[in-house]
């Protein structure tokens, strides 16, 4: 922690001169999630929490498509990502003329789109999803096939889940595609115990391995609730360091990939960012409404 304590006193006294908030999403490293971030959690918890926020400044410890979001919630603030090298493979995997070529394909059928997804995207759909509550919102629209993009995984797992029909993008997540079902099995053979939980963007044979499936969120709520001393988290390696923090008499069983692109953001990006206002995010007007509309339509829903 003395590697961390200049970099964090620094961050705390530009927070407070800056009148900036810092969101951090669960995939963080444990130095930023617990010692500088003001709001913490899953994609829908920072989505839901950006909004109305009582500061002039934004930074975003995430990925940029979760800066984009806090910006569409707060147009009129300045909402800054420490790396502009922070995207995701999910988000790159598909533009808004994808979306447009998809509505041709099938007309008529509602566009369900992950938030991990650009604001051109967002712009161009009928509502947002997270993983905490896309069954919630594929249920809400009460049809029998939906456009689910960008992530083949989530939709075929929800499609399992509603029985609704999903027409899929092959859009992936680098982190979770990489957890095969061989690899969890191993893991619990060595660990008979393990409670398993995936994340829904693993792919649905890695799924149906484990005990449990859900966001980050909904990982940390299954920890906190204190069934289990021993858990398998599916997911990105600071998930299982965040948790192990909180509740140290949890053993965690860790067969991590890491995010490269989560990883980019260090407490010296954070603090370079509120020393210099860098890199603002921005969205282009004729985006706003649509990007935003979707976001709400989501959060009304869930
Ligand atoms: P959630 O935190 O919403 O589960 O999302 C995971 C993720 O991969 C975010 O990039
Ligand atoms: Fe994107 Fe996967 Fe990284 Fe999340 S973990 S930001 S979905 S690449």
């Amino acid at each position: 922690w003395d590697l961390f304590a200049d970099d964090i006193a620094a961050i705390l006294d530009l927070k407070r001169r800056r009148g900036a908030v810092i969101l951090a999403h669960n995939y963080q490293t444990p130095e930023i999630f617990h010692c500088i971030a003001d709001i913490r959690g899953d994609s829908l918890a920072l989505a839901r929490d950006a909004q109305g926020l009582d500061a002039e400044v934004i930074v975003m410890a995430g990925v940029h498509f979760m800066a984009e979001t806090a910006k569409l919630m707060n147009p009129e603030k300045t909402v800054l990502i420490p790396s502009l090298h922070a995207g995701c493979s999910l988000a790159d995997s598909i533009t808004a003329e994808d979306v447009r070529a998809l509505r041709r394909a099938h007309p008529g059928v509602p566009v369900v789109t992950y938030v991990n997804s650009s604001a051109e995207v967002k712009a161009e759909s009928d509502i947002c999803c997270t993983s905490a509550n896309a069954r919630r919102i594929v249920e809400s629209l009460g049809v029998p096939r939906v456009i689910m993009i960008p992530d083949e995984f989530l939709a075929q797992n929800i499609q399992r889940e509603t029985g609704v029909e999903m027409i899929t993008w092959a859009g992936h997540c680098e982190v979770h595609e990489r957890f095969t079902p061989e690899e969890i099995r191993t893991w619990r053979a060595d660990n008979p115990d393990v409670a398993v939980l995936a994340h829904p963007e693993c792919p649905p044979s890695v799924v149906a391995e484990a005990d449990f499936s859900g966001s980050t969120a909904a990982m940390s709520d299954f920890v906190a609730r204190g069934t289990h001393r021993k858990v398998m988290l599916v997911t990105e390696c600071s998930m299982s360091d965040n948790l192990a923090a909180s509740h140290p008499t949890v053993e965690f069983v860790r067969p991590c990939n890491l995010c490269p692109h989560m990883k980019r953001i260090t407490l010296p990006a954070i603090r370079r960012a509120l020393e210099t206002m860098t890199h603002e995010v921005t969205i282009p007007p004729h985006l706003v409404a649509g990007g935003r509309r979707a976001v709400e339509r989501m959060l009304a829903a869930s």
